[in-house]
């Protein structure tokens, strides 16, 4: 027997830390970790002693002999990985050894500048609290005496841990129970409801913090550029995905589910997300923590097929693999690829095992035909992929009544009366700090804000919106790595204010 990771891990790489003879790969010391959908055990070197369960955040490990159904694939899925051939066959750390005790070398300590004893307590305040701001005041907390002021704009701490992971992915959102042991450690003062930049200045903030880290992550959605995309029924999936999950600033009212057919453009897992949860039983939802006002529009649905549009072809799109098989287990819901173009059918018949077109393959296949009502039949809901297709026009004569897309054989309309643009995030200007308009983050230096010491940035806000919650882990390493290295060199200008000062200027701004 062995233990096997699964569809909910999000690189966090903790349980390597746990690991005692070293068999979870990519460790973040191998160049493999950068690029990996997930973490993989080793079952030949695997001593079952269940560690690696215990501490993940997300339970993604399970015991091979009890994976529950719809997640079995992932015993071989680990063990693939280190098949000769296979990427954890190839290439391993060079301080790492396969069957060795785990001196945890890649990461600890995380710093490689320690305090000295006789340091003062650093006053830091950390802007948002969504996975990156939290993996900076955890750093913070554990490694260092830092006094962390936690801040927030909107009234429940949590950023896209809490308004943007889907409500049936359970597990992962449990990772927000980790983070919230440190909302009352007692060096945090936590104020939420709290803007940055509209409440109170960044300057206000600088000159009562020795240092202020911003994770203020991507608040906003790409554009497709398209004619029609303000029409009613074209909806951002940022906007779709923060009504299911009771965004305070989306409206109960914002999407309108009686369309019999939904297109999705994009193919990332923001796509894959908002398609399941279209198509998903409402009753499967109902004991998550979906909101009310989406739960009951989903009774009321009337969608039958979600048409999930990508610009490339089947082997590149974004989305992972764990979460395209998890489609493939949803109880009532039918799959079905658009065969529209013959180098689809193609890619999917020439991919190996462990390209994600694999994963593709056995679905059915048809050329489909648009004008056929999408309850044709009585047939099940359904998931349409249609690659090698992109985004022409939002067609109709005031609301979305069909999108044009390119094809196989030219331009065509499918007739679609809800159209979701799930084609990325984006970054927004913070008030007081630069931006780049080109990536839409804040130009930084290892985490450094560029020409304003002493501020510092991470996750989205410093990489871009891509990446899972685990990605910001290193991430926040690397920032508070710099914020503790200025601190030693003496960069940072002193807080001006103390705590007390701080709460006595929010109460102000609050009234
Ligand atoms: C729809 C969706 C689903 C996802 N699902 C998963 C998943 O299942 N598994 C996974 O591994 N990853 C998932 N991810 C990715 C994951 O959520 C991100 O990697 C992560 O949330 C990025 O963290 P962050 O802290 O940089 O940003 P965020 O989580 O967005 O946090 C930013 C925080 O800053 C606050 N803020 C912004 N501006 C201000 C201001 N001016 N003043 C005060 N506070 C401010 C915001 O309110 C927010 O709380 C998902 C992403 C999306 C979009
Ligand atoms: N379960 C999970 O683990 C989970 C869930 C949700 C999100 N996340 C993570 O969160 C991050 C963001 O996800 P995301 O889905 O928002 O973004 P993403 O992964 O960047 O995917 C965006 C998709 O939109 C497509 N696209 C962009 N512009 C387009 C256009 N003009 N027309 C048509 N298609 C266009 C892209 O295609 P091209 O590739 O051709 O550019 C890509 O397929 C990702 O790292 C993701 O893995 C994880
Ligand atoms: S069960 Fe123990 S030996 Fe096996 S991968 Fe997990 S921590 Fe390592
Ligand atoms: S989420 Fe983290 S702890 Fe859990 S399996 Fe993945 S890398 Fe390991």
């Amino acid at each position: 027997m062995a233990f096997a990771i699964t569809q909910t891990c999000c690189n966090d790489a903790t349980c390597v830390a746990v690991c005692p003879v070293n068999c979870i790969h990519p460790t973040p010391a191998e160049r493999a970790f950068g690029s990996t959908e997930m973490l993989h055990i080793d079952p030949k070197t695997c001593i079952d002693c269940g560690a690696c369960a215990d501490a993940c955040p997300v339970d993604a490990v399970f015991p091979v002999d009890r994976l529950p159904d719809g997640l079995r694939e992932y015993a071989r899925l680990n063990s693939a990985y280190f098949e000769p051939g296979g990427p954890g066959g190839t290439e391993r750390a060079p301080e790492t050894t396969d069957t060795g005790p785990n001196f945890h070398a890649w990461g600890a300590p995380a710093f490689d500048r320690v305090l000295p004893p006789d340091f003062g307590p650093l006053r830091v305040a950390i802007v948002g609290t969504g996975p990156a701001g939290m993996y900076a005041a955890k750093d913070l907390l554990l490694h260092t005496r830092a006094e962390v002021t936690l801040i927030d704009r909107l009234p429940v701490a949590g950023g896209l841990v809490r308004y943007g992971v889907a409500p049936d992915h359970a597990a992962t959102r449990k990772v927000g129970e980790t983070f919230a042991r440190f909302h009352t450690h007692p060096r945090v003062r936590m104020y939420l409801g709290l803007d940055v930049g509209t409440d109170i200045t960044a300057e206000e903030l600088a000159a009562h913090h020795d240092a202020v880290v911003y994770a203020v992550g991507a608040a906003t959605d790409r554009r497709l550029g398209i004619p029609g995309e303000d029409r009613p029924g074209c909806v951002s999936a940022t906007t779709f995905v923060a009504w299911y999950n009771a965004h305070p600033e989306v409206a109960p009212d914002a999407v309108d589910l009686s369309a019999e057919r939904v297109v999705v453009v994009g193919n990332g897992n923001v796509a894959l997300d908002v398609a399941r949860i279209l198509v998903t039983d409402p009753e499967a939802l109902a004991g998550t923590q979906i909101a009310g006002h989406a739960l009951a529009e989903l009774r009321r649905s009337k969608v039958r097929e979600v048409v999930v549009l990508g610009r490339r072809g089947p082997q590149d799109a974004a989305y992972t693999r764990s979460e395209l098989l998890a489609l493939k287990h949803l109880p009532g819901v039918d799959l079905l690829i658009d065969d529209h173009d013959p180098r689809i059918g193609t890619t999917i018949d020439a991919a190996t095992p462990r390209d994600k077109a694999a994963v593709l393959r056995g679905l059915p296949r048809e050329s489909v035909d648009w004008s056929v009502p999408p309850d044709a039949g009585g047939r099940p809901r359904r998931i349409v992929f249609r690659f090698l297709s992109a985004p022409v026009a939002v067609c109709g004569d005031e609301d979305a009544r069909a999108l044009r897309v390119t094809g196989g054989t030219g331009e065509r309309e499918i007739p679609a009366g809800l159209v979701l643009r799930a084609v990325g995030y984006r970054g927004v200007p913070q008030a007081g700090l630069p931006f780049d308009e080109a990536t839409w983050t804040v130009p930084n230096e290892r985490g450094r804000v560029t020409g304003r010491p002493g501020t510092y940035v991470v996750g989205w806000s410093k990489r871009g919106p891509s990446g899972g919650i685990g990605a910001n882990r290193a991430c926040a390493a690397e920032t508070v790595g710099s914020l503790l290295a200025d601190a030693v060199a003496g960069t940072l200008t002193p807080a001006a204010g103390g705590p007390r000062a701080f709460r006595r200027l929010v109460r102000r701004r609050r009234r």
